[in-house]
């Protein structure tokens, strides 16, 4: 069995896997490489040859217990037919929300516009680089979909009372997002993926309707990964009460952000735990990193844990500070 399904399934607390959220990305300088050329982010998404490069790319340096595949959480509305653009020090950008146009979409298009996708999967599989590991696929949750498709760009600065006002078009792009948010998890699990992650990245913005915008949409998604066989682990970024969360919605494991305590958590969680390290940490100097990452490790050291961060790795990152990082958790006894 994986480290990680060690941890997961058999809830050991002998060792702590661990990988990173975002571990393939611009801190690498490999990556950067890559993206120079290819200035199209979806186009890069798309090309299963380069996207399997640089998914091994974090194993080859760090031989992480796991390899996430390079992607994107908005390759679903992109396979709905929405168009998305990723423009320089912007972000994404989506076009207009036609739902007569997305209403015509099969799963079987779907299916079709992202086969590079599952293509990926499939040629990372067998690879010899990941004897050992598991290959996380994973998607957005529908709400954080959502605020994307209506919103069309990050909500950094909030959503505006705009965003609720045609619940029509909200219900309907829900049940939508449903759909094929459950046809993107049945192929990446057939073509090859191990786990799934859901990342609700904004499910922090929710400040009314928790159960039809939180609670109900996620537990469709972990009932089904879990009727396919898989382990599922949840990422509900920001929310106030993840034992509530954990209580409801039972994924496999959770990822915690870094605005919780987990000595409060580890107390009160019944299920294995992942992440919670503020990413800014290994902006810092060595020894803070290894106190804060310590600090983490010895408050889980008798519940299943597996190291990640509280969110993305930041691209300024050194790389020598990422090997720190590794070491600190592969020596800690
Ligand atoms: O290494 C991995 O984790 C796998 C690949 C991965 C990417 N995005 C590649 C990527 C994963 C798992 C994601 C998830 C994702 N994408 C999320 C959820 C996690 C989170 O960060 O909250 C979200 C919200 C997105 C949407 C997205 N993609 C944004 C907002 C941006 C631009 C801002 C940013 O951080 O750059 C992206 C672009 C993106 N996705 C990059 C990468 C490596 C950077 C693209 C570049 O090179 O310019």
């Amino acid at each position: 069995m994986t480290p990680i399904k060690e941890c997961l399934i058999n809830k050991s607390t002998k060792t702590n896997p661990i990988w990173l959220m975002r571990q393939a990305g611009r801190y690498l300088p490999e990556f950067r490489e890559i993206r120079k050329e290819n200035p199209d982010f979806i186009k890069l998404c798309l090309n299963p040859n380069l996207a399997k490069d640089i998914t091994l790319q974090p194993i080859k340096r760090f031989d992480f217990d796991a390899a996430i595949i390079f992607s994107d959480i908005l390759m679903v509305p992109y396979g709905m037919g929405q168009s998305v653009e990723f423009k320089k020090n912007f972000g994404p950008s989506l076009g207009s929300l036609e739902l007569n146009k997305l209403q015509n979409v099969t799963k079987n298009d779907f299916t079709k516009n992202l086969s590079s996708v599952y293509k990926l999967l499939s040629s990372l599989k067998n690879s010899e680089d990941l004897e050992n590991k598991d290959l996380i696929g994973f998607v957005g949750a529908p709400w954080t979909l959502l605020v994307y498709m209506i919103n069309k760009t990050s909500p950094k600065n909030g959503l505006s009372g705009d965003f609720f006002k045609d619940e029509i078009l909200i219900n309907e792009v829900l049940d939508l997002l449903d759909k094929f948010i459950k046809t993107h998890i049945e192929n990446q699990i057939n073509a090859g993926a191990t786990i799934i992650q859901i990342f609700d990245s904004w499910a922090g913005l929710i400040q009314n309707n928790f159960d039809k915008f939180l609670y109900n949409p996620t537990l469709s998604l972990v009932n089904y990964v879990k009727n396919l066989g898989v382990p599922v682990i949840c990422f509900p970024r920001g929310i106030s009460d993840y034992v509530k969360f954990s209580k409801i919605v039972k994924p496999s494991m959770i990822n915690i952000d870094y605005d919780v305590d987990p000595g409060i958590l580890t107390k009160s969680l019944d299920i294995p735990v992942q992440g919670g390290l503020d990413p800014k940490f290994l902006l810092s100097s060595k020894e803070n990193l290894k106190k804060q990452v310590k600090k983490y490790l010895e408050i889980f050291k008798d519940h299943p844990y597996v190291f990640n961060l509280g969110h993305g790795i930041l691209p300024e990152t050194q790389v020598e500070m990422v090997y720190e990082l590794v070491e600190t958790v592969r020596s800690y006894k």
